[in-house]
């Protein structure tokens, strides 16, 4: 892939199954990548076994101060930041009746309010690094009716949508893309220990028409794409890495 050759990108939820997916593309693809996650243990271990050039943050991406010490952090090391993937993200699976207001609260803070401070404060520091790349990790389940549960999810992934609309014409002609990647289920290991063998897990499969689950390596390959250069023209646009769900 073009244009990803020495570009500092930012990553969170970097520990989990696709945050570790998407920061070895990016990698492989010859960036260096600040690794963020709430869990420290599981960074230091997971910088352990990339190689590459990493560093490692603890980033709540729902506090501000956190993502000011990130991008501090970041300023000193690289002088620069050219991507953003704002891929950390916690799930809900209450439906529009049973949902509770803690796990509301929860959801959006993470999901939504998280994708808004990214941008806000690596946004800036994107734009004065001569331009780069903003990609958010949406969900089908944000754009569809999903499984009718997880509505906290759907709520906050669908506002990850709009955000990166709104936030991709702010910027559009400041050198700051801003796209989305709208995942179906994709085949963690920490979904298939919660729900392997689940009705949940036959639910998911029923309902994709492809009939399986996707990869990670999948969902990385096209952040990798729109992080890079080959995706230059593209700004407001999404990926669905769905298995057909969005066609159905
Ligand atoms: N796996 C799927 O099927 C799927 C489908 C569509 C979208 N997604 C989205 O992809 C992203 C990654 O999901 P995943 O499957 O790798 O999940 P995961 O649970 O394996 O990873 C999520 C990561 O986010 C981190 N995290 C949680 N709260 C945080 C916070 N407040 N600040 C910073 N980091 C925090 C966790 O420590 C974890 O490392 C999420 O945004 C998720 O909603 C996943």
């Amino acid at each position: 892939m073009r244009g990803l050759e020495g570009r500092r990108a930012v990553l969170t939820g970097a520990t989990g199954g696709l945050g570790s997916a998407i920061a070895r593309r990016l990698l492989d693809e010859g960036a260096s990548v600040a690794l963020t996650d709430v869990d420290e243990g599981a960074l230091h271990a997971l910088a352990g076994s990339l190689g590459g050039d990493t560093s490692v943050a603890v980033l709540d991406v729902a506090d501000p101060d956190d993502w000011a010490r990130t991008v501090e952090a970041v300023r000193d090391r690289w002088g620069a930041a050219h991507v953003l993937v704002n891929n950390a993200g916690i799930g809900s699976l209450g439906t529009v009746e049973t949902e509770t207001r803690e796990r509301w609260d929860q959801v959006v803070a993470v999901d939504q309010l998280g994708t808004w401070l990214g941008m806000q404060h690596v946004g800036p520091l994107i734009e004065e690094s001569g331009g780069g790349a903003v990609v958010n990790v949406a969900s089908i389940l944000g754009a569809t009716g999903g499984l009718a549960n997880s509505f906290s999810y759907a709520a906050a992934k669908g506002a990850v949508r709009a955000m990166t609309l709104n936030a991709a014409l702010h910027w559009a002609q400041r050198g700051v893309r801003v796209n989305a990647v709208v995942p179906a289920f994709i085949g963690t290991g920490a979904l298939l220990d919660r729900y392997g063998g689940s009705e949940r897990h036959r639910a998911m499969l029923a309902n994709t028409p492809m009939g399986r689950l996707g990869r990670p390596e999948e969902v990385a390959a096209a952040v990798a794409f729109l992080a890079s250069e080959d995706s230059a023209y593209s700004t407001g646009s999404e990926i669905y890495v769905d298995g057909g769900w969005a066609a159905r």
